[in-house]
């Protein structure tokens, strides 16, 4: 049985989330966060005080954690029963998370537990390498992108309204430092699928991207 995949691939802070979340829903379909998979093995990595040299001990923890998502308006997400939705946000799990996601064995360990997202109706799939790597068959491809200035401001609005203290420089900066880290990694390097259509979001609403979407698919 096919099972269609739309893959969103791009930096952090372009609007993948939020885009990938509505068009999931607008098309009813499965939707797969696959940063929040590397940021939950960060947080198991923290819990347990682990080296982030010690290769082998990351592994194993990867291979070894329990993740549950629960997909209503919100994402929640279980580590090994816990729920971990509050620190999954956190620049400091994003950056940890984007340092243990360099492993090739690390990306090995969780390929499965992404594929397993591609469920009937069809799944909407938002990562760094969607497009590329785990579903490189899928028939719709996007890549979103935005300026580091203005991804720098959204994702400080966010934090903000999280409640979550933020220096909009420290941000600029740490932003780009991960884009650097994803794109210039050996393993699965963010990159634009060729077969991908290119969405820069800078100057677009996340109603007229979420359009250029779904015009896409129709
Ligand atoms: O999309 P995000 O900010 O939640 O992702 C956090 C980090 O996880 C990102 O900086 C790199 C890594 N990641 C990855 O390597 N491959 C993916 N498909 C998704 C995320």
């Amino acid at each position: 049985m096919h099972i269609p995949v739309l893959t969103i691939d791009g930096p952090s802070g372009a609007g993948k989330g939020t885009v990938s979340r509505l068009v999931a829903k607008k098309l009813g379909w499965n939707y797969l966060d696959s940063g929040s998979i590397y940021r939950s093995l960060a947080i198991a990595l923290l819990k347990q005080s682990i080296d982030l040299t010690n290769e082998a001990e990351i592994i194993n923890v990867a291979k070894a954690m329990m993740l549950e998502f629960e997909c209503g308006d919100e994402l929640v997400v279980k580590l090994n029963g816990e729920d971990i939705t509050a620190q999954l946000a956190l620049e400091s799990t994003g950056n940890i998370a984007s340092i243990v996601a360099a492993l090739p064995a690390v990306r090995q360990v969780l390929l499965q537990k992404q594929k397993d997202f591609r469920q009937l109706p069809g799944l909407v799939a938002d990562g760094r390498d969607m497009g590329t790597v785990v579903f490189p068959d899928a028939e719709n491809k996007v890549f979103l992108t935005a300026s580091a200035v203005k991804r720098a401001e959204r994702r400080y609005k966010q934090l903000i309204e999280k409640g979550i203290d933020a220096n909009l420089i420290d941000l600029t900066n740490e932003i780009e430092e991960r884009d650097r880290r994803d794109m210039e990694r050996k393993a699965a390097p963010l990159a634009m699928a060729s077969d991908a259509l290119y969405i820069d979001s800078s100057e677009m609403t996340i109603n007229a991207v979420i359009e250029e979407v779904l015009n896409l698919i129709h």
